[in-house]
């Protein structure tokens, strides 16, 4: 299995991770991009999770993972910093999952501060979104695309999004619709992933892929394939 899936993918110091839904990958592409970046020689690394929902007292959350993963292959513990924003118990969208725990949602401010103070210590900074683009982050109907177009508009060049999706059906309209929205919102995308590409893609899934490669402008903007995560990425060692 090759441990560094997205060597040579070239993405801002400061990469917001987004997708075109829940669970397509973007905690895996969150350590492959860790991973790559090590491998290119940075060595300062934080991994930013604005909302963790569903997890209890000290349960493992997106963070934990990704460590595990860029340790898996190969990233010294002591390059990776690990950081969430603010943890609740419920498996759901941050709004609902305050409102059963009781608690107010940090406003986007506050994860905007936090992301540039990691800035200021680490060589490159990667923050993990919860779901899609549009999920509400604040109970304020702040996304995760304001908190891009926020710190795009506090470290500019240094900013880019990257969207992670599926290989199956239906992914090129959900693909579509997510450039659009974030397009829509100012919000720079740097690149796709594909989250998980199997080790025997169908025709429907190679399909895909080919036509991710080389989608249509957004915009007026080409946005490259920058890679794909295999499935099964890092599973054989653990
Ligand atoms: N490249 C991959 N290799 C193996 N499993 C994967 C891969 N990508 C996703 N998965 C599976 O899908 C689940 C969701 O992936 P994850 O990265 O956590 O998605 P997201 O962060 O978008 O919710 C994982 O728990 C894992 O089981
Ligand atoms: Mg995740």
């Amino acid at each position: 299995m090759n441990r560094n899936p997205l060597a040579r993918t070239v993405f801002p110091r400061l990469t917001i991770v987004t997708g075109t839904d829940t669970d397509v990958g973007k905690t895996y592409t969150t350590a492959a991009l860790a991973v790559a970046a090590w491998s290119s020689g940075v060595q300062r690394i934080a991994v930013y999770k604005p909302q963790q929902t569903g997890v209890r007292g000290d349960d493992p959350g997106d963070v934990d993972d990704v460590a595990r993963l860029a340790h898996t292959a190969g990233v010294p513990s002591a390059v990776l910093t690990v950081a969430e924003g603010q943890r609740l118990s419920e498996p759901m969208a941050p709004p609902p999952a305050a409102a059963i725990d009781g608690v107010d949602l940090l406003p986007i401010t506050a994860h905007v501060d936090r992301v540039l103070k990691l800035q200021e210590s680490h060589d490159l900074v990667l923050v993990e979104g919860s779901g899609g683009v549009l999920v509400e982050l604040d109970g304020q109907r702040h996304t995760i695309a304001d908190l891009a177009r926020e710190l795009q508009s506090r470290a500019g060049e240094e900013v880019g999004t990257v969207v992670v999706t599926r290989p199956d059906l239906g992914t090129l309209n959900h693909t579509l619709l997510t450039l659009e929205a974030l397009h829509h919102r100012g919000v720079r995308v740097s690149g796709i992933v594909l989250g998980s590409w199997p080790a025997r893609p169908d025709p429907v899934q190679q399909s895909n892929r080919d036509y991710l490669a080389a989608l249509p402008d957004v915009g007026g903007r080409r946005i490259p394939l920058l890679g794909a995560v295999p499935a099964g990425w890092n599973d054989d060692v653990s």
